[in-house]
């Protein structure tokens, strides 16, 4: 029967069309054309009123088989072509995890304040607090109640940027200290004092018109120059390494009496002499002192009964040494490449 023939041959082109194709609607084009109302197997089934009863069973079951066939055809090519576009989708979201990740800009502590943290830590542990006060000043704090009044030589010592004749920006940290002994009326004191100060000096390598200062005043009964030795060691210690000692210079300012200037021992060559300290083993970094009566008097206390030492730190100088930096505008130029070095996640 010529019509079997047929219908082995409409399997077989559907085999071979059906791997051309590689979209669902073209797959649903496709199963209309062979399966529906004009496709071939429609056309056979039209031809059998025309055959015997046995021919046209054999040939119907044969047609049906042969659907059944196609339609197996069709959906399992579709389930492929289903999967295929999965597979496709799931490619393409893929995330490769060996790939290097995208990390957030963030910010970061300013040296020059990481140090004053460390200042701070440091002496908080050692029972003192912090006090602050503000950036512009009275002459008054700054510098008559320091035992500085006007037309004081000593006053060229810190030029300073006047408001007006009785307004400035603070030339030290000093003025703080002030505050608290008034504010504290005669009682001990245990303070550290950081903050901003600014004089009138030409930028340079190792000044600035504004630095920060951390100033330190402590007063109580029996405080002597010892302790005051004691407590600049120990932050020399904690400051820089345990290995390092300090050494007191006799010197000059008008707040205190008897005057010292503070070195610590070079840690670039361990005290040898190297060019970081011009050869002497010893660098220069604050300068303290025994409170002067006067200074007392001032701001209420009775030098009799209760004394004590100050002594302030450049904080600058501390970070530049810890840090080998070379020139003090770094901290303030906001160089990028500079301040990044300084961030504990990079
Ligand atoms: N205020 C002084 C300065 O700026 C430093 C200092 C503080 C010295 C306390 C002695 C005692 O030069």
């Amino acid at each position: 029967m010529k019509e079997l023939d047929e219908l082995n041959e409409v399997v077989d082109s559907l085999d071979g069309e059906l791997n051309q194709i590689n979209d669902l609607n073209e797959l649903q084009q496709k199963r209309a054309n062979y399966l529906g109302k004009k496709g071939p197997l429609a056309q056979i089934m039209a031809g059998m009123k025309n055959l015997t009863n046995d021919a046209r069973r054999e040939l119907g079951m044969a047609t049906n088989n042969v659907k059944n066939k196609l339609e197996a055809m069709f959906e399992a090519k579709r389930k492929a072509l289903e999967e295929a576009i999965v597979n496709q989708k799931l490619e393409k979201e893929t995330i490769d995890v060996t790939l290097p990740g995208v990390s957030f800009s963030t910010g970061g502590i300013h040296p020059l304040y990481q140090t004053v943290m460390e200042l701070e830590d440091l002496y908080i542990g050692m029972g003192y607090s912090v006090a602050e006060g503000p950036e512009i000043e009275t002459d008054e704090f700054c510098f008559e109640k320091l035992n500085l009044p006007k037309g004081h030589p000593a006053r060229d010592m810190q030029d300073t940027f006047y408001i007006n004749p009785e307004l400035l920006l603070r030339s030290q940290t000093s003025p703080v200290q002030v505050r608290t002994m008034l504010e504290k009326k005669g009682e001990p004191i245990k303070i550290i004092c950081p903050g901003k100060v600014y004089r009138r000096d030409s930028d340079d390598a190792t000044h600035s018109h504004q630095f920060m200062q951390c100033e330190g005043l402590v007063l109580g009964t029996d405080i002597t120059m010892a302790d005051l030795k004691g407590a600049l060691l120990e932050m020399a210690k904690k400051m820089f390494d345990k290995d390092r000692q300090i050494r007191l210079r006799p010197s000059f300012f008008p707040f205190t009496e008897p005057s010292v200037e503070v070195d610590v021992s070079c840690g670039m060559c361990n005290g040898k002499g190297c060019p970081t300290c011009k050869g002497t083993g010893w660098i220069e970094i604050l300068g303290a002192g025994m409170v002067n009566d006067n200074v007392l008097r001032m701001s209420g206390y009775d030098p009799e009964k209760i004394q004590g030492y100050a002594f302030g730190i450049g904080v600058e100088r501390i970070a530049m040494l810890k840090n080998r930096i070379d020139d003090i505008r770094n901290f303030y130029t906001n160089d990028i490449r500079f301040l990044n070095q300084f961030k504990e996640v990079k």
